[in-house]
């Protein structure tokens, strides 16, 4: 009973200060807006210097508002109030900040050229430096906003403030972009994790953060533990189906058509297609002992104890990454939601899902890992310049000594020679290297090409 005094005193005691707060703004943007007309009619002269001096003392009044809303905020933050209400109550005075701080700022930002009008996705470059005024969401204004530190001091990094920052291509898509950004801070987001997928594989990546509450499966139930998770299909009631296909792990197991993807059909079928992977040695064409699959015992031993953490990259439900747990090997799993629920598969089967497109350099610093291992991702339909820039950085990331496995690359035997060099020009030691037939379609112009690559050391 006296808990609920004390809430509801609280509640009035904030409800009075948001009407204080509000009666405050409302006076200074009165006062503010109404010498805006008189100046712009009066000559230009006067607009250029007159501006200054008299919006100065409502300025100060800002200045003065903006300090009682932060402070509010921070009381707000170390009360370690967790309930809804004060989350709204905190969401929302955040919000009154960053529309005070822009009106503040924005007198300057109107003299920043306006993006000709013209076409948009046309030229991109010409509108990578004029960010803000672009959009014309709140939200991604405010997110693309330099921060800078309170205080105006650096902080611990050595940055005077924090650049957030969104892909190039978020210019050519700006209406999506506006769509995913559209929504009310501390609110539910909408359910439209595609079009963010979208807007990642089509460059708009790294995606601005969003100050909305993800959704999440109505009825999530504990994971299975480890190692039954690995090789069980996990609980539907897990993952949120809404934008797929299939509505089920069963589903997407069944050996049939029309799942909404294609690359890795099977891979949800963990007990028929997954469990012999790269354990038991296959044979593609019978009557030749050449073969594209390399067990990872054999690529292990090559470099016995020395391998311990990698990343993979390809399509899947990160078999790979099961396999080689069993040998104490830690691998990260690149993988997009493309037609099915990768990354929560994975994550369910006890495994890391990294969510990233082939867009971006990798998270990793130089010189880090001890294995790379690709499949199924990089094939016959990559630009030669793309595959160089992603090579290069597989090549940063990898330790002097570490291991490239490019597992059944395939492509047209026509462009073999040209990817072969792509693979060549890093100098790496050649462990294993196999171009065999690829047989299971009906023509024979496609080879597979896999082979396992040592980085040199670079004492330099
Ligand atoms: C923008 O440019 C592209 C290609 O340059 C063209 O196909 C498209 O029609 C143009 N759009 C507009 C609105 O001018
Ligand atoms: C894009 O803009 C740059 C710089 O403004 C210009 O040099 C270039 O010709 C433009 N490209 C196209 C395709 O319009
Ligand atoms: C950071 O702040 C310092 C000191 O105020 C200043 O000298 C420096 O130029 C600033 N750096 C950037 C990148 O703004
Ligand atoms: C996996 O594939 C096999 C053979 O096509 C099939 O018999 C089995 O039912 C599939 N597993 C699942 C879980 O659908
Ligand atoms: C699934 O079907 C395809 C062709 O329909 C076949 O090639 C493949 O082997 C089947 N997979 C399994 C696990 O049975
Ligand atoms: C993995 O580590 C465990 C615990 O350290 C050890 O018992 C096991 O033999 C290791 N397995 C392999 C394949 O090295």
């Amino acid at each position: 009973m006296g808990k609920m005094k004390l809430v509801l005193s609280r509640g009035i005691l904030r409800f009075v200060f948001i009407l204080g707060l509000l009666s405050i703004i409302s006076v200074i943007f009165l006062k503010f807006y109404s010498l805006k007309p008189f100046l712009i009619s009066d000559t230009k002269c006067i607009y250029d210097i007159k501006p200054q001096l008299r919006i100065n003392p409502q300025i100060d009044i800002l200045e003065t508002v903006i300090k009682r809303i932060e402070h509010e905020i921070i009381d707000i933050r170390d009360s370690q109030d967790n309930s809804p209400y004060a989350l709204r109550y905190g969401s929302f005075l955040a919000d009154i900040l960053g529309l005070i701080e822009s009106a503040k700022s924005g007198d300057k930002e109107n003299e920043v050229a306006k993006p000709p009008e013209s076409n948009m996705s046309s030229n991109v470059s010409q509108f990578v430096h004029i960010s803000p005024d672009f959009f014309l969401t709140e939200e991604i204004r405010k997110y693309v906003r330099i921060k800078p530190n309170r205080l105006g001091k650096q902080n611990f990094m050595g940055a005077n403030g924090t650049f957030t920052s969104i892909g190039h291509a978020c210019f050519s898509m700006k209406e999506e972009l506006e769509e995913y950004m559209n929504y009310d801070v501390g609110e539910i987001c909408n359910d439209d994790w595609r079009l963010a997928q979208r807007l990642m594989v089509h460059g708009c990546d790294p995606l601005p953060r969003r100050r909305c509450i993800s959704r999440g499966p109505q009825y999530y139930t504990k994971p299975l533990p480890i190692p039954e998770s690995i090789w069980s299909l996990p609980d539907d009631k897990n993952v949120r189906w809404s934008q797929y296909r299939c509505k089920n792990f069963a589903c997407l197991a069944n050996n049939k058509t029309g799942k909404g993807f294609f690359k890795c059909a099977d891979c949800f079928n963990l007990t028929v297609h997954e469990m012999p992977r790269w354990v038991v040695p296959v044979y593609p064409v019978p009557s030749s002992n050449s073969t594209p699959d390399f067990l990872i015992t054999e690529v292990l031993d090559l470099k016995p104890g020395e391998i311990r953490i990698g990343l993979d990259f390809s399509v899947g439900t990160a078999t790979f990454a099961a396999r080689m747990r069993e040998h104490n090997v830690t691998i990260v799993s690149a993988t997009l939601n493309l037609g099915a629920p990768f990354s929560e598969m994975i994550a369910l089967r006890g495994l890391v899902p990294l969510y990233m497109t082939i867009n971006q350099r990798l998270p990793f610093f130089d010189n880090t890992l001890d294995i790379i291992h690709t499949t199924r991702f990089l094939d016959g339909w990559i630009d030669f310049v793309l595959l160089d820039f992603i090579l290069y950085d597989w090549d940063r990331v990898l330790r002097p000594g570490g291991l490239l496995w490019i597992d059944s690359f395939f492509c047209l035997k026509e462009d073999l020679d040209d990817y072969l060099d792509g693979f060549r020009m890093l100098r790496y030691k050649k462990h294993k290297w196999v171009v065999v037939p690829k047989v299971d379609k009906d023509d024979d112009r496609e080879v597979f090409f896999s082979a396992v690559l040592e980085k040199p050391p670079r004492p330099f």
